[in-house]
């Protein structure tokens, strides 16, 4: 199902825009992610999607429907949206089993015909056949949060809304579930938004990323739109790592990416940087390498590790030197 949102907003206790006037659109089955900082208004406009939150003004249209309109005065009430929700806490019944949690919301809508099919097709979907009778306390983080995954797609919703769903369990956990996530919601070819404050996990699911800051989107795009060409230097320090340049020699402004400095010359034009590397971290397959410069400390992935205290130099194509505008 598609999506269109215009000059969506939300202020609480008249003063703060938690969402300053937010315009977008979603495509049927796109995976989108709102990534930002605590308290950038992720949440708030996940539930004014939702429609558990009324906003200040705006326009919201689902597929054909407009479900909220403040020009027209319109409203659809959250029960009648048919959205899927996730949560970070999973939100399940403590005294009802797995079965019976994710039969609630069928039976809250009275889609109560083949129930039986319908929660067992949802748990095989998460790999949850055979746990229906357990109670929420008898599974683990993972599991429960499946469960919670199967309540949400159970009554075959076209939009599903994940507000960090994975943010609660280890990274292990967190990496498996990701991918299976996301296989199950383009098995489905559902329409689904994305919350979370980590980086590797909005570029590691998502077909375009929502970055947010102070309640604005600031920018949207492919995760490789959004490394390579950030508009603003708050993505671009967001996504991924990033050095900040600023030589009045070669008159050059902008943002450098770790990946691109090499310890070897390339080319006479290539700029060269002289410092100390000053910290050195192991990341398994290269060598964060922390190189401090007179009024600077910049980020380097190198393959070999130097010692700390150690002089290097560091060579860049000037080509390789990002502008923001
Ligand atoms: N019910 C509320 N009443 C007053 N202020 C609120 C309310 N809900 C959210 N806010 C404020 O609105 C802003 C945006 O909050 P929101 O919960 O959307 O942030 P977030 O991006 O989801 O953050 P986090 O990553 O911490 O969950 C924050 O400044 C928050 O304090
Ligand atoms: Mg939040």
């Amino acid at each position: 199902m598609k999506l269109l949102v215009k000059d969506l907003c939300k202020s609480y206790d008249g003063r703060l825009l938690a969402l300053k006037p937010s315009s977008f659109a979603i495509h049927s089955g796109e995976f989108i992610s709102l990534l930002g900082p605590s308290g950038c208004g992720k949440t708030t406009l996940l539930r004014l999607l939702a429609g558990l939150e009324t906003p200040d003004g705006g326009f919201i249209q689902f597929g054909d429907q407009v479900v909220y309109s403040s020009e027209a005065a319109h409203e659809l009430p959250a029960e009648k949206r048919n959205i899927g929700m996730v949560f970070q806490d999973f939100a399940l019944w403590p005294h009802m089993t797995v079965f019976e949690n994710i039969a609630f919301g069928l039976r809250a809508r009275r889609q109560t015909t083949h129930l039986n099919d319908q929660v067992y097709w949802a748990l095989e979907k998460v790999r949850l056949s055979g746990f229906e009778t357990r109670y929420p306390r008898q599974l683990s983080g993972g599991q429960q949060q499946r469960v919670s995954f199967a309540r949400a797609i159970v009554t075959k919703p076209q939009l599903i809304l994940l507000d960090e769903p994975l943010s609660a369990l280890d990274a292990m956990l967190r990496d498996e579930l990701r991918v299976e996530l996301v296989s199950i919601v383009k098995e489905l070819g559902l329409t689904a938004i994305y919350v979370t404050h980590d980086q590797s996990e909005s570029m590691s699911m998502s077909d375009r990323i929502f970055v947010m800051n102070a309640g604005a989107i600031l920018q949207s795009g492919a995760p490789e739109d959004l490394y390579n060409r950030p508009q603003h230097s708050f993505v671009a320090h967001f996504i991924g790592k990033s050095n900040e340049l600023e030589d009045d020699q070669h008159q050059l402004k902008g943002m450098v990416r770790p990946e691109k400095l090499r310890t070897q010359p390339h080319h006479p034009d290539d700029l060269t940087f002289s410092g100390i590397v000053s910290h050195v971290a192991f990341l398994g397959d290269r060598y964060e390498v922390f190189v401090r410069f007179k009024d600077r400390l910049w980020t380097s992935y190198l393959p070999f590790r130097p010692a700390v205290g150690d002089d290097i130099t560091l060579y860049l194509a000037p080509g390789d030197v990002q502008s923001i505008p």
